[in-house]
């Protein structure tokens, strides 16, 4: 089955709410459980890329099989090289052979691109160009980002409890067009000779009034409420912006929509995150404003994200990048990808259960008291990435799913 964006599909609990689903501790074991036949068959492309990236796919693959067999799913897995690794192998940061099968399968799960050995490459030979690349090639323009403060973790925000709490937001960022792939872009010397670096943010009509309706239909399945942010009172671009999304606008009378200008966006995220449900902007500004609404949440090592296309496979990744200066020290934290897993059943998919499968899990396993170093709290108990991983394995197989 090829993933694709469901626009008319039932609505999605949001991700990670803080009670996603009802559930009750399973009497029976694993080998019960994963007793029923495979039904469905899915192939899922595994690119583990660098840092972190291979130890937190590695567990994430070990929780959405679990969660699958459960419930008669079964996967093959195909593993390539991207980023950095790929350009070691390779030679290119994103080998034909790994684009190629990233198209050719149901869904992709990506760990982390990018580390220092790279960072002087010139631009076609970094690691970010092969994600930037993939992302192009899969047309993947829709960006996904939650941003969810969990009650468990709500005081590992750097925010004041009062203003972090109950903070429950979607940042849908538009992927493959604007700045990062406007042309003309380059080098070169303007009129007194001085040496310039250029790049042109731009947007068709089709780009913005895709991405509006998949924002849209997000916020609908949400709490309604749809807030574009851009640059209008100084970019043309952004002034084109706003006139498409009130355009699209009127095709979801049912949705609020407002407007804010980026700067004061920025600064409402930090003021009072909670006045935003659902949030629509450009590859910049969402790259920007994702990250800060995951810091809200305390830590960017919770945040899974999911890129959509119209048609063709959906590409699932952490938001946080390769760390690597943890990389390889068993020390990651694997909930991001585990959470990335989710998202690639429910979006990728459209396997549900499985998903809050997951989803539950991950809950549980913080309610247990489980911290990798990023989340750590006093009380709480320490622990690496893999023994997260087993702690999420755990509450897979013992946690049954009671009907929503
Ligand atoms: C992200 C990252 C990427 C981006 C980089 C690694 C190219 O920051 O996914 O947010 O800028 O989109
Ligand atoms: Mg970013």
């Amino acid at each position: 089955m090829a993933a694709c964006l469901q626009l008319n599909a039932k609505p999605f609990s949001p991700l990670l709410s803080p009670n996603p689903v009802s559930t009750r501790t399973r009497k029976s074991g694993r080998i019960s459980c994963s007793a029923a036949s495979p039904s469905k068959r899915h192939t899922i492309t595994l690119l583990p890329g660098d840092g972190i990236g291979p130890e937190v796919i590695s567990v994430a693959r070990n929780v959405l099989n679990l969660a699958a067999s459960i419930e008669g799913i079964e996967f093959k897995y195909q593993e390539l090289p991207v980023g950095g690794a790929a350009l070691d192998l390779t030679g290119v940061p994103l080998p034909e052979e790994t684009l190629l099968a990233a198209k050719q399968s149901d869904a992709v799960l990506l760990g982390a691109i990018g580390g220092y050995k790279w960072d002087k490459n010139e631009k076609h030979l970094k690691p970010e160009t092969g994600l930037l690349k993939l992302r192009e090639g899969l047309k993947v323009f829709a960006n996904l980002r939650p941003a969810t403060v969990l009650p468990q973790l709500v005081d590992a925000s750097t925010l004041k409890r009062e203003v972090a709490e109950g903070v429950d937001l979607m940042v849908v960022r538009e992927l493959t067009g604007g700045i990062y792939f406007g042309k003309p872009r380059g080098f070169g010397t303007n009129e007194n000779g001085e040496e310039i670096g250029f790049n042109t943010e731009v947007y068709a009509a089709y780009e913005i009034d895709r991405i509006a309706r998949v924002a849209f239909e997000t916020a609908r399945k949400r709490k309604g409420k749809l807030c574009s942010v851009d640059k209008a009172n100084v970019l043309e671009a952004s002034m084109f912006w706003r006139k498409r999304i009130m355009a699209i606008a009127l095709e979801y009378p049912d949705v609020e929509l407002s407007h804010m200008y980026v700067d004061n966006a920025a600064m409402q995220l930090v003021r009072d995150p909670k006045q935003f449900d659902t949030i629509v902007t450009n590859n910049i500004f969402g790259d920007i404003l994702s990250d800060e609404a995951s810091m809200i949440t305390g830590s960017i090592g919770m945040l899974p994200s999911a890129s959509l296309g119209e048609s063709g496979p959906g590409l699932f990744e952490p938001i946080h990048g390769s760390a690597p200066d943890i990389a390889g020290q068993d020390k990651a934290n694997p909930l991001a990808t585990i959470l990335s897993a989710a998202m690639l059943l429910k979006y990728g998919l459209g396997e549900e259960n499985a998903a809050k499968r997951i989803e539950a899990a991950v809950l549980d396993t913080l309610n247990k008291g489980f911290r990798t170093g990023d989340i750590y709290s006093a009380g709480t108990k320490l622990v690496g990435c893999k023994e997260m991983g087993e702690e999420v394995l755990k509450s897979v197989d013992s946690l049954v799913l009671s009907p929503v």
